[in-house]
């Protein structure tokens, strides 16, 4: 008891010196030093920071940036360029708001003005996901480290056998299901394969040399694919804590360009969700903690705060669009601790914040991202802002070089039942230097919450009470 006592508060600890060291913030201003944040990254992993509630660590998966030296080694492979970062966050976000708009609104393209309207069908690029989890899948369990994912609901892995034209090369030995006691396809004549078509993951049951089998597809806007056999397995999310019947994709045909993860878990609201389909243990809720930095440990975990004590979240409705898409209603934007001047009509005329946590950057509709620049660079005029770069999609950056330290501004979010965050300074709000927010388009277009700003909350999805839960602190 002492001990688990002692390791909150030297979080606690730790999480206030940072937050609050460098300077106070009553003035809505941060001072942080630009050794800390803005240089690159330690190459040691980092799990001081990963404050959870003892007694809800039952489910808890550890979480890390593909990227960063806390992802399983094996899988540590190069960070990409930041304009392709930006690039894939902007494709990723531009599927997500042409579906969570159901086709009524066209996104612009990268490039050019013209309108694309990306087919329902199609999934969104897995390109731009930065986080992974490590599961065991299978019996015995075999460590798969996969991409997490609230955008899409079916999960995968590549399955053996699997030549090297047929599937990508990944760092793990192939998941080989003849090896598990426990794999089995899932029968074509079953609920679950319906509806699989109904929910665009392929055609169910498929007729091929006698037999018959339960397909998966995964068709992306790219033109790229993920095919297999649904099938269900024994999942182990930690130490004897254990998913009897996981269903998932197992991928034996895939197309397109690959970072070498073994697989994806889709957390989003349809009914192939880990989260859905768990929903008898888990109470259809789970939660994250992306961290402030990529040297830095978070955290998975499966499962609501329990319902007598929800101390440290602040709660905000939340629908479900789409069968997949977590949707929040943002009402207000303050910087530096001075609300913008926004009228609520212009937030209410867009159908609301998908939130995800594989799109980087978050989207905006225009007037709200218009005022949140204009305030923003207000605040910053002490540093070099740099001329645009339309390669970047971003367009508030600043050079640091030889700044010791930068003096940020606060940027808070307000959501429906003026529920306010205070993003995390600065990696909740800068990313390489760039203000985190672009714009996503006229104010009838949803935004998307990305990644950059969810950082260091812990993000509870309540689905089945209809609600987020934002928790301060958390890594
Ligand atoms: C894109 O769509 C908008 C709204 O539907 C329309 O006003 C605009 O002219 C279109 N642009 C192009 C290049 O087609
Ligand atoms: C790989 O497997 C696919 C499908 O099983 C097959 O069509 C292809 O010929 C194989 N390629 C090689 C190089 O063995
Ligand atoms: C199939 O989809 C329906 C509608 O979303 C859902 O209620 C049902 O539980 C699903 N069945 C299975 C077996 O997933
Ligand atoms: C609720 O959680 C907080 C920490 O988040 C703890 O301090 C408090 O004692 C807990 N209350 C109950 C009733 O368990
Ligand atoms: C968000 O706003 C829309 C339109 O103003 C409303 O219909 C919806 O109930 C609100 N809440 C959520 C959680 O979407
Ligand atoms: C950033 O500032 C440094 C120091 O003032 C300067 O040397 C460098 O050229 C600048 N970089 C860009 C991209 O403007
Ligand atoms: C920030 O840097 C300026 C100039 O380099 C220096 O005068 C100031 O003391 C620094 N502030 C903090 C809090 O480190």
């Amino acid at each position: 008891m002492a001990a688990s006592h002692l390791f909150v508060c030297i979080i606690l600890c730790t999480y206030y010196s940072v937050a609050h060291g460098g300077d106070d913030d009553e003035h809505g201003f941060v001072t942080v030093l630009t050794s800390r944040s803005f240089q690159p990254e330690a190459a040691e992993c980092s799990t001081s920071r990963v404050n959870l509630e003892p007694s809800r660590a039952t489910a808890f998966v550890p979480l890390a940036h593909r990227h960063g030296p806390c992802a399983p080694s094996s899988q540590t492979s190069e960070m990409p360029s930041f304009t392709e970062r930006l690039r894939r966050s902007r494709a990723r976000a531009n599927y997500i708001m042409s579906r969570a708009s159901k086709g009524t609104v066209s996104t612009l393209a990268d490039d050019d003005d013209a309108n694309v309207t990306i087919p329902a069908h199609l999934g969104g690029s897995v390109d731009s996901l930065e986080y992974v989890v490590t599961v065991g899948l299978g019996t015995p369990a075999v460590p798969q480290v996969v991409l997490m994912d609230t955008g899409s609901d079916l999960s995968w892995v590549q399955c053996a056998p699997c030549n090297s034209t047929a599937c990508y090369p990944q760092k793990d030995p192939l998941f080989d299901p003849s090896k598990s006691s426990t794999y089995a396809p899932i029968p074509c004549d079953t609920g679950a394969c319906r509806n699989l078509t109904a929910d665009d993951y392929g055609d169910g049951c498929v007729t091929s040399g006698g037999g018959s089998q339960c397909a998966f597809a995964i068709e992306y806007g790219d033109g790229s694919h993920t095919r297999g056999v649904y099938s269900k397995e024994t999942l182990t999310l930690a130490p004897g804590v254990t998913v009897e019947d996981f269903h998932f994709g197992c991928a034996d045909d895939q197309d397109g360009s690959n970072d070498r993860y073994d697989g994806l878990v889709g957390l989003g609201g349809a009914p192939e969700s880990l989260v859905v389909r768990t929903s008898s243990v888990y109470g259809g809720a789970f939660s994250y903690c992306l961290p402030a930095q990529n040297s830095e440990a978070g955290f998975l975990a499966l499962g609501g705060a329990p319902s007598a004590n929800t101390s440290g979240f602040v709660f905000t409705p939340m629908r479900v669009e789409v069968a997949t898409f977590y949707v929040v209603n943002l009402t207000g934007i303050s910087v530096g601790g001075k609300q913008l001047d926004i009228p609520p009509a212009v937030f209410s005329k867009s159908t609301g914040m998908v939130i995800d946590s594989g799109t980087v950057v978050t989207e905006l509709p225009n007037t709200a991202y218009s005022a949140l620049r204009t305030a923003f660079r207000s605040a910053m005029t002490a540093y070099p802002l740099l001329p645009p770069n339309d390669d970047l999609g971003v367009d508030t950056c600043y050079n640091l070089t030889g700044f010791s330290n930068v003096t940020v501004p606060t940027v808070a979010l307000t959501f429906d039942g003026g529920v306010r965050i205070d993003l995390d300074v600065p990696n909740g709000i800068l990313l390489e230097g760039c203000l985190a927010f672009q714009e996503a388009g006229p104010d009838e277009f949803p935004g998307i919450l990305g990644n950059v700003n969810q950082r260091t909350f812990e993000v509870l999805y309540d689905v089945s009470h209809g609600k987020v839960g934002f928790r301060a602190g958390a890594c």
